[in-house]
């Protein structure tokens, strides 16, 4: 994460990767320019020993492809995009699998942003979409594909595991099974997981039969709540198809972005080791507190479910997300969140400083009130980010807000 895929004679003997802020590049010649533009627009197939030169900031920069290449040995994919966010990574991934008529399979709960786009974007252009939920068992799936009349349409699979807000697991293996199911000999259905949650430390999606890796590097890559910034990995032929519709798009992140991203990544692993043991010591002290009703965490999983069962395939470390219901409901969880003084109140995760929210009424906001119910998105729910300060400061704060949010809740009583 320092240093592949840079040489410092490069540039002048840099330790550190330049930012490159140009638009464009010079050609040694003209039949150089056409070389390359021949291989960007996929006139020829590439030589073997042959790179695509650098052409314009659009299509490719010495920032970009550095942060690519290194993203790529996190999840052993062949090739990378990175995006200048999370929401274009996954739009543009459903832009270049789904076309007008398409069936959609996706996992609920999904991030409020994907929610919306699937559901009100996706449908304008004649998509359709169907859920499934963390509960439902392979042959449920199936069945509910079939009596939609469109399982012959079915042409995509996008799952978000574990799930923002709760932290619910979909079994990547049993969504490849359903993939190949219904994938026919001049159709095989892709599946595309957003590993934000996780990603890239503590699960490899590739590894478990997904076709595309998502992040959205706004979090534990960016790391610093100072960018906005996605990825999507996978074999070359696919990501290919992602870049080209990403230079029509004109989404691909900026050099500065980049830049940052790379300075980011040299603590990648330390931050989210710290993040996760931070976690667990949060998890333990909200279990045993008496105003927690539930604690959603990787590392509470009751060992008889079916969610440890694909927890301890497909996943390495219980992360560092943790989501609990609150005794009461908005009101208390309000009160909770406004007594808090260390930990930030602002969406986003997986940054060096702790952040706290409250889904129902901020990141999952738009979700449809009915479905928020189903999914368990209810009003009693917060999700806590943890991470990297001293645990025992986290707990701190977490013990006085509590206690000063139902104090006051008692002291109302009281004078009624
Ligand atoms: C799981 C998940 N996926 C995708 C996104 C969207 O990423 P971005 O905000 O970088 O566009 C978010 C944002 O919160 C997220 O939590």
């Amino acid at each position: 994460m320092m240093t592949y895929g840079y040489e410092p004679e490069w540039s002048e003997g840099a330790i550190k990767t330049p930012l490159f802020l140009t638009s464009t590049f010079t050609f040694k010649t003209a039949e150089e320019g056409k070389a390359y533009f021949e291989l960007a627009y996929g006139l020829r197939q590439k030589d073997k020993s042959e790179e695509l030169g650098l052409i314009y900031s659009r299509i490719n920069n010495p920032n970009l492809e550095i942060l690519e290449n290194r993203l790529c040995l996190w999840d052993k994919a062949d090739d990378c995009a990175v995006f200048e966010s999370g929401m274009s990574a996954i739009s543009t991934v459903l832009l270049e699998f789904l076309k007008p008529g398409d069936l959609l399979l996706f996992s609920s709960p999904t991030y409020g942003g994907t929610d919306h786009f699937i559901n009100h974007f996706l449908n304008k252009i004649g998509v359709d979409a169907i859920g499934f939920y963390p509960n439902q068992t392979k042959e449920e799936i199936i069945e509910m594909i079939e009596q939609t009349g469109k399982a012959d349409r079915l042409s995509y699979i996008y799952i978000e595991t574990p799930a923002n807000p709760t932290n619910d697991l979909i079994d990547m293996s049993m969504c490849r099974e359903i993939a190949d199911a219904f994938s026919t000999a001049d159709k095989s259905i892709g599946i595309a997981v957003d590993n934000t949650y996780m990603g890239p430390l503590w699960s490899s999606p590739l590894q478990h039969g997904a076709d595309l890796v998502i992040y959205s590097a706004t979090k534990y890559i960016g790391g610093h709540s100072d960018v906005i910034a996605g990825a999507v990995l996978g074999n070359a032929d696919l990501i290919k198809r992602v870049k080209t519709l990403r230079t029509f798009l004109g989404n691909m992140a900026s050099p500065h972005t980049c830049w940052l991203l790379l300075r980011s990544l040299e603590t990648l692993k330390i931050r989210m080791e710290q993040q996760a043991k931070n976690a667990k010591k949060v998890a333990r002290f909200l279990q045993n507190h008496t105003h927690v009703k539930e604690v959603l965490f990787l590392g509470s999983l009751d060992k008889s479910s079916r969610a440890y069962r694909i927890y301890k395939e497909q996943y390495n470390s219980s992360g560092a997300m943790i989501s609990f219901r609150l005794e009461g409901g908005e009101k208390e969880a309000f009160r909770f969140l406004n007594h808090l003084k260390l930990i930030k109140l602002a969406v986003s995760l997986g940054s060096t400083e702790s952040l706290v929210q409250h889904p129902a009424s901020m990141t999952h906001a738009g979700v449809c009130p009915s479905l928020k119910m189903k999914i368990g998105i209810t009003d009693d729910l917060v999700r806590l980010s943890v991470g990297v300060e001293n645990s025992e400061d986290l707990i701190w704060d977490i013990q006085q807000a509590l206690l000063a949010a139902y104090q006051v809740e008692k002291e109302l009583l009281v004078y009624q």
